[in-house]
């Protein structure tokens, strides 16, 4: 594949090129299909450097005026989808510039004096990702409040509490919603640690070495929100941690709304029926129309398997990349957009499903009764009462699990005489501790499922974190 001389060169960086790029080249090398969505971002940018570039006197204020309009009546094209983006100008930063000079002439050439295409980008994108994280913020926090009103509604609902998906102990239905607000709470953790080492302003590091120009960075860095420009200007144009730590964080996050999706698939399953969700969150089938599948929490658990994909992907480009900066790089965008789209569905359609669900304590119930969830009551009573070691309390606990299973009955069903057949010395006292009721009534301590303690608790989520 040749050249392609009727092809014009670039007008951006052409000057040394006679003809224009191999059609396979021109598409390779484009990224404007995927980084337009960095346009309101790049214009700001833009703004600020020329603002700054005026203040320092490297520009004339006449030019600086000129760009900032021009810069506006872009984002105005861009908005009413007049902008004609073009795959020839590559990316979203020659794509504005051409057009500020096809609008305000030579003074738009001005624009780019001490700055280069790769401090550019790398302080849009930091720009985007500090969006999606305020918007990922958002979103968790109104997860949490579902979660918690919830919570409150569900702070007696009992249910078994599980350890290897086998019934354990008592727990209280909003008391296992609450546990989700503390994954969502770190989550929340690992996004505002993320935006912090982020926010820091790449512009004015240049191609790579800085400028030689007068510029003023904090000045630029202060009217984009950030904290302070960044030290050095190698790193700057070549640091992609901040978007591998949204990813990761994205990772964590989606493996723990995949957590949450795989319970509801659970619960809302024939064999467990603990939640019902409406015609909201469910779909039928086109055979069995007996059907109501909670496709929305499959899929949620399903799309986390993309989120730790862009993690490894980009991991995977950065790996082994030499400083500064390298073409590699324009790689790091669309594993984060797509991520982006990806969680704030997910987000949506989760905080929806928490909403829209209903508990079923008939069926909570009804799986208390199977499975012996108040065996370690019994036990801890033996000790307590009887001031028994607490191992020989396990094995006395074990024989009467087995008597009780031989009569296919729960515990608080067994009759004491037979009780006694096994330990002489219990009395009917142990019947106070037998019943989930009293069993999770008394699970009091600090964290504990204790009614009182959950609608405590979700009391201070509220202050915590809405
Ligand atoms: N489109 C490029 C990217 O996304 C912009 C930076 C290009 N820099 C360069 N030296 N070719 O990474």
């Amino acid at each position: 594949m040749k050249s392609d001389p009727s092809a014009p060169s670039n007008p951006l960086w052409g000057g040394r090129f006679a003809g224009g790029p191999a059609a396979v080249m021109q598409e390779i090398n484009a990224s404007i299909g995927f980084d337009k969505r960095m346009a309101a971002q790049d214009l700001a940018a833009s703004k600020a450097h020329a603002n700054m570039l005026a203040a320092q006197g490297i520009i004339s204020s006449a030019d600086a005026v000129a760009i900032i309009e021009g810069l506006d009546r872009i984002a105005s094209e861009i908005e009413t989808g007049a902008f004609r983006f073009k795959t020839a100008l590559e990316d979203i930063h020659m794509n504005v510039e051409q057009r500020l000079a096809d609008l305000i002439g030579e003074a738009a050439g001005r624009l780019h004096t001490g700055r280069s295409r790769n401090d550019q980008v790398a302080t849009d994108f930091r720009l985007w990702v500090r969006d999606a994280l305020d918007r990922t913020d958002r979103a968790l926090a109104a997860l949490q409040e579902a979660l918690i009103d919830q919570a409150e509604r569900n702070a007696d609902t009992l249910m078994p509490g599980f350890t290897h998906l086998q019934s354990a102990q008592p727990v209280t239905f909003g008391h296992h919603l609450l546990a989700y607000v503390e994954m969502i709470g770190r989550d929340r953790g690992r996004v505002a640690d993320c935006r912090r080492r982020l926010n820091e302003c790449p512009l004015g590091a240049g191609a790579l070495a800085g400028t030689s120009f007068p510029i003023d960075r904090a000045m630029t860095a202060q009217a984009l929100g950030f904290d302070r420009p960044s030290a050095n200007s190698l790193d700057s144009v070549s640091d992609r941690d901040f978007a591998l730590e949204y990813l990761a964080l994205a990772s964590i996050l989606a493996m723990h709304l995949s957590r949450l999706a795989e319970e509801f698939v659970l619960w809302t399953s024939e064999g467990f029926g603990f939640v019902t969700l409406t015609d909201a969150f469910t779909t039928g089938s086109s055979i069995m129309p007996q059907k109501r599948n909670p496709d929305a929490a499959e899929l949620v658990r399903a799309k986390t398997g993309r989120v730790f994909g862009h993690l490894l992907g980009l991991l995977t480009v950065m790996k082994g990349l030499p400083l500064a900066y390298a073409k590699d790089m324009q790689e790091d965008k669309e594993p984060v957009f797509e991520t982006d789209e990806t969680l704030m569905l997910c987000l949506a359609a989760t905080t929806g499903m928490v909403r829209d669900l209903t508990a079923v304590p008939e069926r909570m119930e009804a799986a208390l009764a199977g499975g012996f969830p108040t065996a370690t009551d019994l036990a801890d009573w033996l000790v307590r009462a009887l001031g028994m070691p607490f191992r020989q309390a396990h094995h006395v606990t074990g024989r009467l699990v087995a008597l009780a299973e031989a009569q296919a009955c729960p515990l608080e069903a067994l009759d004491l005489a037979a009780m006694q057949t096994i330990e002489p010395k219990i009395t009917d006292d142990v019947f106070t501790v037998l019943t989930p009721e009293a069993s999770a009534a008394s699970r009091t301590s600090f964290g504990g499922t204790a009614p009182e303690r959950v609608r405590e608790a979700a009391a201070a989520a509220r202050e915590r974190f809405l």
